[in-house]
This record gives structure tokens, sequence and C-alpha cells, in this order.
């Protein structure tokens, strides 16, 4: 695996308490008090790793659990920080790339998206750079672009392997499945695709994303996972819940969402140009972003402000949020 720094390969990890059916554990100090939560969780619950790896059509060995992609992008982050590891990534993007870098003290590289969405050439020149982690947001927070598939897989030929390329997929079910990232996993040994329950599943909450990858990749990253990554209430929660009927609403709840999405681009369209997308959100543009943001504030409706890009992200939420949205929206018109 060239692209896993060398100076990681010997590590093996905090090697928590198991606990096998049958035994006495008297070995990883826990309290004494009978509750549910007594315990502390398993590393990798193999029944949260089955439901996703179902989910997401792969093999639980291609699975890692964490919290929220966010807490995988983390891990990556941690397990690739050397002193020469670039980021590479397209701009604008989801901000905590750069934070990360930031916190790792990594070289942080943005090459421009095109107008149409698309990588810029240069990103495809960028990205044959070796020991780099290069990180393709699809559908990109925040413009909602989706670059074409078939650049991925340019980039990902690209590097030849020396690189580590992250797919972050956290808007993908939003996607066809065909449209998804998910088939490209059996041709490349280093591609990681971030998926999360955030969105789509609307469980933010729950704090639970997970990294797809070939299985040796992801032997690699355990090691460096905190012991505990996914709360016991919270694997019990989606043993419980997350199952076909859980799925079929969110599904049901995604063809109300477009519906919603449409009549909010018909409310925006009065105050600028409005970019759809295959995402939760859309974007206003207007060079009256600033004001249009402090006056929804001072109604007490938050959105999100790109201020140097002149445009606002609207997530679209819940109907009564909506509601308060286009309240606010007529009182300004
Ligand atoms: C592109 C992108 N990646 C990751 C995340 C974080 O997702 P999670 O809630 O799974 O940590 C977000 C959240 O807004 C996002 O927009």
């Amino acid at each position: 695996m060239k692209f896993f720094p060398d100076f990681r390969n010997q590590f093996s990890g905090y090697q928590s308490a198991l606990k096998p059916k049958d035994v006495v554990r008297l070995n990883a100090n826990e309290g004494r008090v009978l509750n549910p939560y007594r315990e502390y969780p398993l590393k990798r619950n193999e029944k949260i790793l089955e439901q996703f790896a179902n989910l997401y059509g792969v093999e639980k060995m291609n699975l890692i659990a964490d919290r929220g992609v966010d807490g995988i992008l983390e891990l990556i982050f941690l397990v690739f920080n050397s002193p020469t590891t670039r980021v590479l990534t397209s701009a604008p993007t989801y901000g905590m790339y750069k934070i990360l870098a930031d916190i790792y003290g990594q070289e942080y590289f943005e090459v421009p998206l095109k107008g149409d969405g698309s990588l810029n050439s240069e990103f495809l020149l960028q990205s044959q750079r070796p020991g780099q982690i290069i990180i393709i947001c699809r559908p990109n927070n925040p413009t909602g672009d989706i670059c074409p598939k078939e650049q991925i897989e340019e980039v990902l030929k690209a590097t030849q392997g020396n690189s580590l390329v992250v797919l972050d997929e956290a808007y993908a079910d939003y996607l066809d499945s065909k449209e998804q990232g998910l088939d490209l996993l059996t041709r490349y040994q280093n591609l990681l695709i971030c998926r999360t329950l955030s969105k789509y599943y609307s469980l933010a909450g729950l704090r639970v994303g997970f990294g797809i990858a070939n299985s040796a990749l992801v032997e690699k990253l355990i090691p460096y996972q905190s012991p505990y990554p996914v709360p016991s209430i919270v694997s019990d929660w989606l043993v419980e819940n997350f199952n076909e009927d859980f799925i079929s609403s969110a599904n049901e709840e995604f063809q109300q969402m477009e519906i919603e999405k449409l009549k909010l681009i018909e409310v925006l369209t009065a105050f600028g140009k409005v970019k759809d997308s295959k995402s939760n959100f859309v974007n206003l543009y207007t060079a009256e972003s600033k004001r249009l943001y402090e006056t929804l504030k001072s109604f007490n409706v938050e959105v999100r402000l790109f201020e140097q890009l002149n445009f606002l992200r609207f997530s679209i939420g819940t109907q009564s949020e909506m509601q308060r949205l286009y309240t606010s929206l007529e009182h300004i018109r």
C-alpha cells in the first residue's frame, strides 16, 4: 500500500477489553451497578457493521464507523499526517478540510472548481504529486456541484496509488445509486468513501458516519481509532430502529423534501439567481447576500452566508422551519 505512511506500519493501537460470552470480565474497571450501559462498547460492533455493509452493498471488512464523517476525516488526517503530507482539494468546499489541515499542521492546497462544477485540469495535474490526502466532495458542499464521475477516475488514475483519495459523499444518498461512487471501490485500493447518517437519514444527532474502503486500508485505520468510537446507546438505537421501514420513510421524506425545495426555489427567485442542488440545500446568488443574511437573522432565521462568493445557502428544513422562513421573506420583499 504505497500511499500508507511507512512509519505507521508497526502500530497496533490500544487493545480494548473484549467480552467473549460466558467470561467473567474483571479487566476493564467498569462500574459494578447493573444498567444497560455499564460496559464499554465494542470497538467494532458486528451488528452495526453488518447492517450498514448491507445498506452500502459492501462487506463488513470494508467499513469503519465513527463519530460522523467528521470523525472519519479526523482519523484520516491523524493517520496520514506526516511532515510532507499535503491536502489537495477543490474550492469552495466543506470548511472542515482546511480546519483539520490547520490542526494537524498540514500543507493545504485548493484548486478552484470550474464554473460548471467540474474539477479544473490544474486539480488533475496537482493530484499527480505523491503523498497527498486528496479530497473530493461530491455533491459538493456548499455549491451543490457534482463533478463528472469520470473525473474521479481520472484523479484515481493520476495518483497511481501514491496518494489517498477521499470521496466525501455526505450528500450522495440524494443521488441515484449509479451516480454514487461505491462501485469504484473494487478497482481502486487508494480510495476511501465517506458516508453519513446526518443528512438523508436525518440522524445528525447520533453522530454516525462511515469510511468505506478496501479491507487492507480499513485494517490500517482501525488501530488509530479511539477505543470506543460509537456509544452503545447509539448502536442500540440503530439496531432497533434503522430497519427497512426506516429506510422507506427516509425515501418518502426525500420526495417531500423535493416538493419543498421547488417551493423554496420559487420563493427565492424573487431575490436573485437560485441554484438547485441534488442535495438538501439550495443557493441564492445575490449581491445583497450580506444584507439579506442580516435581515433574516433579525427574524431569527439562520441561513449560511458565503459573503465573498455572494451567495446564501438554505437548508431544506422541517415544515414549520420553512414556514418561518417564508413568512420572514414575505416581510422582506
Ligand atoms: C461535505 C460534508 N462532509 C461531512 C460533513 C459532516 O458530516 P457528519 O455529520 O457525518 O460529521 C458535512 C456536514 O455538513 C458535510 O457537508
